[in-house]
Parts: C-alpha cells; sequence; structure tokens
C-alpha cells in the first residue's frame, strides 16, 4: 500500500488530503475561499493565489499531523498542476515540488479534470475501466469516453458556457449570490418546472455538443418580463438542462462503442435531480451507473491524490520542471468545436 499526498489549488478552494492507493481518506482538509470573492460575483484570480498561498502550507502541516505521518512516510507528492487559474495553480504545484524534493519522493503533476474523471474509481472499486464520464463543472462540460488511466476520449463539449456556469449565472439573475448552484437547486425544488417555457439549445443537432448561453439569456428575459415566480424560473432552468444533458448523452453513446458505465463527475454532480435523471437514463440504456459521494464531486484533494495514486501504481512520475498549465485539454486529439470557448 502506498500513500499519497494530494493538493488542489486551482480555483477558490485550498485543499489537502492523503489517500492509500487501498481508496482510504487518511485525512484531509478544505478551505474554501468563497466569502473572500463573494462580494465581486465570481472568483478574482489575485485574491484567490494569495489566499491559497497563505492557508496552503499550515494545512500541509494539519494533514500531515493529524495522521501522525512524516515527510518519509509518504511515497509520492501529487498536485493539480492545471487547467486552472495559473496563480492558485503555481502555489500548489510549487509546494508540491518542495515537499517532492525535500522527502526524495517523486511529483505527480494532476490534471485537475483527470481529478474529476478517476474521483468515481475512489468511491467505487468495483468501477472498472472503460466508462462513459459526463464531467460537469464551472468550467468544463464534456462527454468522454474513460478507456484507461491517461486515456480519454472526448465525445463532446461545450461551444459556450459550462453547466456550472450556467447554473451560477442563472442564479445571479436570480439574486441567489455566488456561487448559485446548489442555491439554485434548492429553489428549484418549490417551483413548477413548466411553469416557463425555456430553450432548450443544440438539441436535436447532429453533432453531440452542449450550449447554454441561450438558456442562460432565457432566464434574464423570463426574470425580466417580472411575469414569473423565481422558483419557477429555477425550476424550468433545471428541467431544460436536464434535458439537454440527456439528448447530448444520448447521441454521444449512440456514436460510440457500447460503453457498460455512466458515470458522472465535478461540481454539478452534487445536483441531486441531475443525479436522478442520469441513473434513469443509465438504467433504460441497461448501464450501470456511478457518481461520487457530494464531497468528492466538488473540488477537494482526495480526487487529485487519487488520480496521483492511479499514475503512481502504473509506474509514472514527473520531472521537477514540469509546468503550471492554465489550459490542459483532456483529449489533446480532440478537434476545437465552432463558438467554442477557449476553456481547456
Ligand atoms: O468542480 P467544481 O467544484 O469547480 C470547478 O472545477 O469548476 O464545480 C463548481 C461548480 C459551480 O459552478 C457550482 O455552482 C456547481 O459546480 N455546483 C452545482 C451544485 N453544486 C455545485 N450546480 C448545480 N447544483 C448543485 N447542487
Ligand atoms: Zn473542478
Amino acid at each position: 500500500m502506498a500513500i499519497i499526498l494530494g493538493i488542489e489549488s486551482s480555483c477558490d478552494e485550498t485543499a489537502v488530503a492523503l489517500v492509500t492507493t487501498q481508496r482510504q481518506i487518511i485525512a484531509e482538509r478544505i478551505a474554501s475561499q468563497t466569502e473572500a470573492h463573494a462580494p465581486y460575483g465570481g472568483v478574482v484570480p489575485e485574491i484567490a493565489a494569495r489566499a491559497h498561498a497563505e492557508k496552503l502550507a499550515p494545512m500541509i502541516a494539519d494533514v500531515m499531523a493529524e495522521a501522525g505521518l512524516d515527510l518519509a512516510d509518504l511515497d509520492a507528492v501529487a498536485a493539480t498542476a492545471g487547467p486552472g487559474l495559473i496563480g492558485g495553480v503555481m502555489v500548489g504545484l510549487v509546494s508540491a515540488k518542495a515537499l517532492a524534493m525535500a522527502a526524495d519522493k517523486p511529483l505527480l503533476a494532476i490534471n485537475h479534470l483527470e481529478g474529476h474523471a478517476l474521483s468515481p474509481r475512489l468511491a467505487d472499486a468495483r468501477l472498472q475501466f472503460p466508462y462513459a464520464l459526463l464531467l460537469v463543472s464551472g468550467g468544463h462540460c464534456q462527454i468522454l469516453q474513460v478507456d484507461g488511466v491517461g486515456k480519454y476520449r472526448r465525445l463532446a463539449t461545450t461551444i459556450d458556457d459550462a453547466l456550472g456556469e450556467a447554473f451560477d449565472k442563472s442564479a445571479k439573475i436570480l439574486g441567489l449570490g455566488y456561487p448559485g448552484g446548489p442555491a439554485l437547486e434548492q429553489l428549484a425544488l418549490t417551483g413548477d418546472a413548466r411553469a416557463v417555457p425555456l430553450p432548450r439549445p443544440l438539441l436535436k443537432s447532429k453533432e453531440p455538443h452542449f450550449s447554454f448561453a441561450g438558456l442562460k439569456s432565457a432566464v434574464l428575459r423570463a426574470k425580466e418580463s417580472g411575469e414569473h415566480q423565481n422558483a419557477d424560473i429555477a425550476a424550468s432552468f433545471q428541467h431544460a438542462a436536464i434535458d439537454c444533458l440527456l439528448d447530448r448523452l444520448a447521441l454521444s453513446l449512440d456514436r460510440c462503442a457500447s460503453l457498460p458505465a455512466l458515470v458522472v463527475a465535478g461540481g454539478v454532480a452534487a445536483n441531486t435531480a441531475i443525479r436522478s435523471a442520469l441513473e434513469g437514463f443509465a438504467a433504460k440504456r441497461n448501464m450501470a451507473f456511478s457518481a461520487p459521494p457530494m464531497a468528492l464531486c466538488t473540488d477537494n484533494a482526495a480526487m487529485i491524490a487519487w488520480a496521483g495514486a492511479e499514475r503512481f501504481i502504473t509506474g509514472q512520475s514527473d520531472p521537477l520542471d514540469v509546468s503550471a498549465r492554465p489550459r490542459w485539454p483532456l483529449d489533446p486529439d480532440a478537434e476545437p468545436v465552432r463558438g467554442a470557448g477557449a476553456k481547456a
């Protein structure tokens, strides 16, 4: 059994975790910066980087102390090396390099998206490759075929906003604050999903890509019309988003070899309505369904340590001069899509 220290600092969560190759989370810490960014309605990169620089080292000391471990007890050090806000990524990656050097242990520079992509395997030991992955977060909205560690084939992506971004922007329009995804989901529980006619962008289109910018604009128009309750707009938005997800997933899966399991990961995977819609969809297609527990959906360090563990087991490591990458697609061979905001 090997013990991996994982560090996550690519957005607005500073997180540290110790995870074993036996899927045990020995200790973890997570510090959210939500309050620091809330007055600005979104993440401010400079504030994020400064907060990571202040919080990270004491949090590493804390998890090591809680686990009763010394640097010498670690088998490898893993940190997010991208994609993300580059100042924050550099804080985490440079810290990991220093620790790996001091401990004389391998460094693993982790793609944050690979952390999300493999997170269901940390929670579910039965989940084998290959599987279909719906990766839905604040910065990404993709369908991938996961064939193994480091083997990803992108089947679909968004041509504009990510789904989490659409949740956050719609929540802001409804006055729900930032980050809005969880608040919008709560409000939707009390609304009528059929009350507000909203578009389903790209539904039935021939390429399986996503688009959410038009849906968000329709939410703005519905709000400004003054004709609808916020809860009805929230419920109708969520319903429209789910229709888009299922339609695009069906097309993506029809276009590739049959896959035994459907997996959802990323922050939006914490949404209960989306999880249950996906579970029903998978059941109809005779696919197993797997979703990580809520705490592993939104950004965390256990998933980074676990991606490190998966790569460590296969004998991989990275040199100490590895670069931090603001953009880092999981499938470098995927064609850029027209209209795509350059997200990865
Ligand atoms: O994976 P994550 O923590 O950070 C990124 O890598 O982007 O995802 C954060 C995103 C935010 O847009 C947030 O609003 C969304 O996930 N999110 C949700 C829910 N919980 C988090 N969206 C919808 N429903 C939720 N319950
Ligand atoms: Zn993330």
